[in-house]
């Protein structure tokens, strides 16, 4: 089982449409795929159609001390998601607290769900520092980090590189680290700088870009996943591309384990 963070310090970043629309992806090309929401919006479940009262989410199993089990829904894009579910605000509170107590909650709550081996979970967080990001941090394999490419997106690194150098790196099971830079608009000067600016920095962590277009709310507002929604687009490109990396991702660690 591989555990995939998509993280970031600000938000508004794409966290949410790049966690369903890579997990829709993944498991199109026939990975078990389960998503799971750890921000309390509990905003990824509208990218699969799923309403707040469709199950009790995951904070609420956590506080009634039952498996995750009974909160996965199976969706008709082939992966299966866990919601955060509409945790009252003393609920959220306490459940946080709880995390705030066990730090490797999220990890064994995971491990208790007994997925297939071969199974990818991607963990959507909320933006910034919170209890939901280093449990997410303490349980993946790889971190993908989330940006735009503007210049407060590019202040943010060094708030990531210190959380990662605090929750990953040199910890046991954690691969590695990628970046995802998300609606790059070309024909803006600056954008275009600051992008190049991060390609030459990330080097080979750079995975492909996602360029702004206009066919990913589009596709959200059809209840769709981009590639469904319009094929051919920038986007749906893009998201294939980045797929397929993250797939080269994980197959290259398990190389390197083996
Ligand atoms: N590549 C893109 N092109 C155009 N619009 C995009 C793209 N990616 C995301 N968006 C839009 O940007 C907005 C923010 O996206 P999203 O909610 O996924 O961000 P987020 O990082 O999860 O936000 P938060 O930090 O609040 O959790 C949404 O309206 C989404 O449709
Ligand atoms: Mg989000």
């Amino acid at each position: 089982m591989k555990i995939i963070s998509i993280v970031s310090a600000k938000g508004g970043v794409g966290k949410t449409t790049l966690s369903a629309n890579l997990a829709i992806a993944l498991a199109r090309s026939g990975v078990p795929v389960l998503v799971i929401d750890l921000d309390p919006q509990d905003a990824l479940r509208l990218h699969f159609s799923a309403s707040s009262t469709a199950t009790q989410g995951l904070a609420r199993a956590a506080l009634a001390g039952v498996t995750w089990q009974d909160a996965m829904l199976n969706t008709s894009s082939g992966c299966r998601l866990l919601p955060y579910g509409s945790a009252k605000e003393s609920e959220r509170m306490d459940f946080e607290q709880m995390l705030r107590d066990h730090p490797r909650q999220l990890r064994e709550s995971i491990a208790r769900l007994n997925l297939p081996t071969d199974t990818v979970v991607i963990l959507d967080t909320p933006p910034g520092p919170s209890v939901y990001l280093s449990q997410a941090l303490t349980a993946s394999n790889t971190v993908l980090i989330a940006l735009l490419s503007d210049a407060a997106s590019y202040a943010t690194l060094p708030l990531m590189h210190s959380l990662l150098q605090q929750y990953c790196l040199n910890r046991p099971g954690f691969d590695n680290y990628a970046y995802l830079v998300n609606q790059v608009d070309n024909s803006r000067q600056l954008n275009s700088d600051v992008e190049h600016l991060m390609r030459m920095q990330f080097g080979a962590r750079a995975l492909p870009l996602v360029h702004q277009d206009q066919a990913i709310p589009e596709a959200m507002a059809c209840n769709q996943f981009v590639g469904d929604y319009d094929p051919l687009c920038r986007a749906a490109q893009d998201m294939k591309a980045v797929c397929a990396q993250v797939l080269d991702l994980i197959r290259l660690n398990d190389r390197v384990a083996a």
